[in-house]
């Protein structure tokens, strides 16, 4: 028996790696990227109600749109009218996952609602009906349903799942001002018609570093080819990646469009003090330490 409320919590992600091709004919840019899901998580309750409503706590909950903008209430939207259902449901979303960071928090929410919606109206749809919803609803919203660690092609939706061996261990510094990914792919496209910036080849080095669990094999083979965009917008960003990595990071890099910053460290000890260092340096407004690779979303029992 499914309860007339549940809740679902939903990872953040960070780009391992992220080779952004040229843009398409739909606006959307090719991808070659490697996923990996973060121990940070948003949790996302659904009950039935008498209107479809949405309310957001937690940090960033200000900079969330609580209308029908919002990719929770879009999932559930969606998701009624595929199965002629009434989107009669109030939602709440508490976040954990840094707002407008590049972390994927609008996409687990909605990954979380749309796992949430099926449970509660007991549509016991397949994984492959599930990803197809997802990906109408963003790029990166079948990731965050399937967590773990994957090659993502297309605009991102296309995955793969990776083996991937052991925890490796994060240090996440969240910036003050958000960034719009749109305007960051926007800077990239501006940054590569002025000139040619390098771009970030194959991936499957890092795929086999990933593999083996080695976190110094890892570490140099990190890239993201958004990244030269998000400094350029948030030029203080340079600032961070540099105090990361004198604080003993093992590797530091933007995560997906940004601003947040992640830091890939020896273990779990070294993120913590990597975090208080960050902290202390005054070069962000808060830290977090997480690992992953961590499952996708999932109902909370
Ligand atoms: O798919 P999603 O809604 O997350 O994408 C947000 C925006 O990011 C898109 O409107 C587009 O500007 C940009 N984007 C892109 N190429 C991708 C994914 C996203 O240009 N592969």
């Amino acid at each position: 028996m499914v309860p007339p409320s549940l809740t679902v919590r939903a990872p953040a992600k960070v780009n391992l790696h992220l080779g952004v091709g040229d843009v398409r004919p739909d606006g959307f840019h090719e991808l070659q990227t490697v996923f990996q899901a973060l121990s940070l998580h948003d949790e996302v309750s659904l009950a039935r109600a008498d209107e479809l409503s949405l309310h957001v706590s937690g940090e960033g909950a200000r900079d969330v749109p609580t209308d029908s903008t919002n990719l929770a209430a879009r999932a559930v939207a969606a998701l009624a009218e595929r199965y002629g259902l009434d989107p009669a449901v109030r939602i709440e979303i508490a976040k954990g996952i840094p707002v407008a960071g590049g972390m994927a928090g609008g996409s687990a929410d909605a990954a979380a609602a749309l796992l949430g919606a099926a449970t509660l109206w007991h549509l016991d749809l397949s994984r492959s009906e599930l990803d197809e919803i997802a990906a109408t609803l963003g790029s990166d919203v079948p990731f965050s349903l399937h967590g773990g660690t994957a090659l993502g092609t297309g605009r991102g939706e296309q995955l793969i799942p990776a083996l991937s061996r052991g925890e490796f261990h994060w240090t996440l510094a969240l910036a003050r001002e958000g960034l719009s990914t749109p305007a960051v792919y926007r800077e990239l496209d501006r940054l590569r018609e002025a000139g040619d910036p390098p771009r970030a080849g194959s991936p499957d080095d890092l795929l086999a570093a990933v593999a083996s669990g080695d976190p110094n094999r890892l570490a140099p083979l990190l890239a993201n080819d958004l990244q030269a965009a998000a400094l350029s917008l948030q030029p203080g960003l340079r600032r961070t990646l540099r105090a990361g990595m004198e604080a003993g990071a093992l590797a530091g890099i933007v995560s997906g469009s940004g601003p947040t910053c992640a830091f890939l460290c020896i273990n779990g000890e070294s993120a913590v003090e990597v975090g208080s260092e960050l902290a202390g340096a005054g070069v962000c407004r808060t830290v977090r330490v997480a690992s992953g690779p961590v499952p996708g979303a999932e109902v909370l029992r």
